[in-house]
């Protein structure tokens, strides 16, 4: 096991350490100060998730825009148990796992099949591992729960690697955060960490109608604009900086040449930004644009693609009736 390690939390079932990345990973002052010397200005979306961030991400999934969290979730819920029944995992790894909410569908299903796995879910956002880890022992009184914070750009190399079958799970459509080239070289990472019988069930936004897409990245209530607004504040907290939130409005677009939602913060008018930490001003232009997410939208012609490009093979392709969003079971190509 090549882990280094920190470990801060025992508790029981619960666990959580600290995973070093392999390679280095950029930090806020550095990915900002490159990000607004190019055109568009861009933000990369891992420092939306604060606890604050992660939080509103949740009150997201639960807007009646948001449909991939309700298709993934109702897809997760009516395949739990042939998935578990079939691969039938010693370890259980979830890739920005968030909240855990639609794990759970897999450890119930587990839990009855009574082939419960070991759960390591593995996120940037240490606060909502340690809330949700705890809440998981609490309701499967058999799981064990060994949480692991750190950045996944970092590469996987240094995640544990016990014996036993392995479940790597990555859901919310977050594969489509990644360019292709970012998404290639994390699958291929991910790919590296498999052992035959190993399994992938991964999650991924399909190509749809412009005007359901769009809204659900831009809800009524405003949830959206208010995580899209939040990184402002995280830039303020971290670099000292003084975005002026009211001055910045929230707008998401559908790419359709590139297949993919784009989500911009753009300025309400001309301002000067300071970032302290940066000893750095930066001048918008009234409507001008910061890039701070894109979620690319898949066929099952470019996901299947993109899998068979990083050596998996598909083995169970689910979407049901309305093909809103797909799930699927991969496994090394060989
Ligand atoms: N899987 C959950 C959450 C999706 S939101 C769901 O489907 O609802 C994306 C998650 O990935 C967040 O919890 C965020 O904290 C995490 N994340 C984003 N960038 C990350 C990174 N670079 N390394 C590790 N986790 C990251
Ligand atoms: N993985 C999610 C997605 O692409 C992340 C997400 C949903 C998101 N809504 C958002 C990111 C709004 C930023 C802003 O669907």
């Amino acid at each position: 096991m090549s882990v280094a390690t920190a470990q801060v939390q025992e508790d029981g079932r619960f666990l959580c350490r600290q995973v070093q990345p392999a390679w280095p990973v950029s930090d806020l002052r550095a990915d900002l100060a490159h990000g607004f010397e190019r055109s568009p200005r861009m933000l990369p979306p891992k420092y939306f998730y604060d606890d604050y961030g992660s939080q509103l991400f949740e009150r997201i999934c639960e807007t009646p825009e948001y449909y991939p969290a309700r298709a993934e979730s109702a897809l997760l819920a009516a395949h739990a148990a042939e998935i578990m029944g079939e691969v039938a995992p010693a370890h259980l790894i979830e890739l920005g796992s968030g909240s855990s909410r639609k794990t759970r569908h897999l450890l119930r299903a587990a839990e009855a099949l009574d082939v419960m796995p070991t759960y390591w879910p593995f996120d940037v956002c240490r606060e909502m591992l340690e809330r949700s880890g705890r809440e998981l022992v609490e309701e499967f009184p058999r799981l064990q729960v060994r949480a692991l914070a750190g950045d996944y750009l970092g590469g996987l190399a240094h995640l544990p690697q016990a014996a036993g079958r392995q479940l790597f799970v990555f859901l919310g459509g977050t594969i489509g955060n990644f360019s292709e080239q970012e998404a290639d070289r994390f699958l291929r990472d991910l790919r590296a960490r498999l052992r035959p019988g190993d399994y992938l069930l991964l999650g991924a936004d399909r190509v749809k109608d412009v005007a359901m897409l769009e809204a659900a990245y831009d809800d009524a209530a405003g949830v959206t604009a208010a995580f899209n607004l939040n990184v402002l504040n995280v830039v303020n907290r971290e670099l000292q900086a003084d975005f002026d939130l009211a001055g910045f409005r929230h707008r998401a677009v559908f790419n359709r040449a590139e297949a993919r939602i784009e989500m911009y913060l753009l300025a309400q008018r001309r301002q000067r930004v300071t970032i302290e930490a940066l000893q750095r001003c930066y001048e918008f232009a009234p409507g001008e644009a910061i890039l701070t997410e894109i979620s690319r939208k898949f066929t099952p012609e470019s996901l299947s693609a993109m899998l068979g490009r990083a050596g998996f093979v598909i083995e169970r392709h689910l979407e049901g009736g309305e093909r809103l969003f797909s799930l699927v079971l991969a496994k090394p190509l060989r």
